[in-house]
């Protein structure tokens, strides 16, 4: 009988590689189910994806849904080519950015080499490496979370580098890392999943330094978290190896078509974010105004500090009781921080007067 298979958790436990037993998982931000919140937690775009997205989605037939879906997403792929003037074989697609941040760790690590990132940056690399049972090397970030030039001989084979930066916001000086991609025999990640929000990309270091490599992600200036696209701009060899080890069909067929008619409608997505940071600027204004000190954002998101006699994690429970979700990191450095996603005007509205009323009951 099959019951009779089943062995106490205990004997199970041991049947997990010794690493996945022991790892932390990567924790997401919350996705609640509860639909009157206001959601300001995981840099989700408060404006809808393009109408022609939407068309885009009706018209799939069911044929379409039948068959499998072109492999190496080649339609999406060209698409990407023309908007971004690179060769199709520089491109690659995958399920979220964090589909190629994965493929890169099994791409270009040797076993028993590094994998690089600053601290603090994206909380997913550290999880990243230990799936691929790699040693890390953790570049702190200097006082205001400034650049550090990483070292050069740690042993690190792949370092990430987000530019704009999560949780801060910040963009880095492109001298910089651009000198970095210059000397460093590693590759080169820059995730710039927030890049359409910021004055400044790197695709330039993609086409001059054969050891870098761009990911971009649909999820933020696109609206389209739930879509899962992201793709990656880089030399034709770097991308063959991401393309010789994906899943065969990683990109499913509405997530394909979806994503050509959001890149297609390129106006539509700079408009969204034209208003994001316009709503981000104001928003800055009325914060400083409030006593919290910020970051410079160039992203979706602002990265701020409370006034003093009121704590991050006070002021973010305190915004939940109000039903307001934003996002609250424990580790040390950032426990003084949070971080606030920029949604519609009125979501923001409603924020700033939440803070007042808490400020004022600080007072009381
Ligand atoms: C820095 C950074 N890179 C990548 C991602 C993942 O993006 P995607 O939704 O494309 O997987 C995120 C998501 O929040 C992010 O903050």
């Amino acid at each position: 009988m099959l019951t009779d298979k089943i062995k106490p958790d205990t004997a199970a436990l041991s049947l997990i590689r010794e690493g996945v037993r022991h790892m932390q998982g990567y924790v997401p931000g919350e996705q609640p189910i509860q639909t009157d919140l206001i959601k300001l937690n995981t840099n989700e775009n408060p404006y809808p994806p393009s109408p022609a997205v939407l068309e885009a989605l009706r018209a799939i037939t069911s044929d379409a849904l039948r068959r499998y879906p072109p492999p190496m997403s080649q339609p999406l792929r060209t698409c990407i080519a023309e908007i971004y003037d690179v060769p199709v074989s520089g491109v690659f697609c995958g399920n979220g950015s964090d589909e190629i941040l994965a493929l890169c760790t099994r791409a270009y690590v040797e076993k028993g080499r590094k994998i690089g990132y600053f601290d603090p940056s994206y909380s997913l690399y550290p999880v990243l490496a230990s799936i691929a049972e790699s040693d890390t090397v953790e570049v702190t970030l200097g006082d205001r979370f400034s650049w550090v030039d990483p070292p050069l001989d740690a042993g690190m084979d792949l370092f990430f580098l987000t530019n704009p930066n999560a949780p801060t916001g910040m963009r880095f000086p492109m001298d910089r890392i651009a000198l970095f991609c210059e000397r460093f025999d590693g590759v080169v990640l820059i995730d710039e999943a927030y890049v359409d929000f910021a004055e400044e990309d790197c695709l330039t270091l993609c086409r001059r330094y054969a050891n870098v490599i761009l990911s971009r992600s649909l999820s933020k200036s696109y609206s389209l978290a739930g879509l899962r696209v992201g793709y990656a701009i880089g030399s034709p060899a770097l991308i063959q190896a991401l393309d010789t080890i994906k899943d065969s069909y990683n990109l499913d067929i509405v997530a394909q078509r979806l994503a050509v008619a959001a890149l297609t409608d390129q106006a539509y997505m700079q408009n969204g974010v034209r208003r994001i940071r316009k709503t981000r600027a104001w928003f800055e204004k009325e914060m400083i105004a409030r006593g919290f000190a910020l970051y410079p954002s160039e992203t979706n998101f602002v990265w701020c500090k409370p006034p003093s006699g009121l704590s991050a994690p006070l002021y973010v429970e305190a915004l939940r009781l109000r039903n307001i979700l934003v996002r609250h990191f424990t580790a040390e450095r950032l426990a003084p921080f949070v971080r606030i996603t920029i949604g519609l005007d009125t979501h923001m509205e409603q924020l700033l007067r939440e803070t007042d009323a808490i400020l004022e009951e600080k007072h009381d």
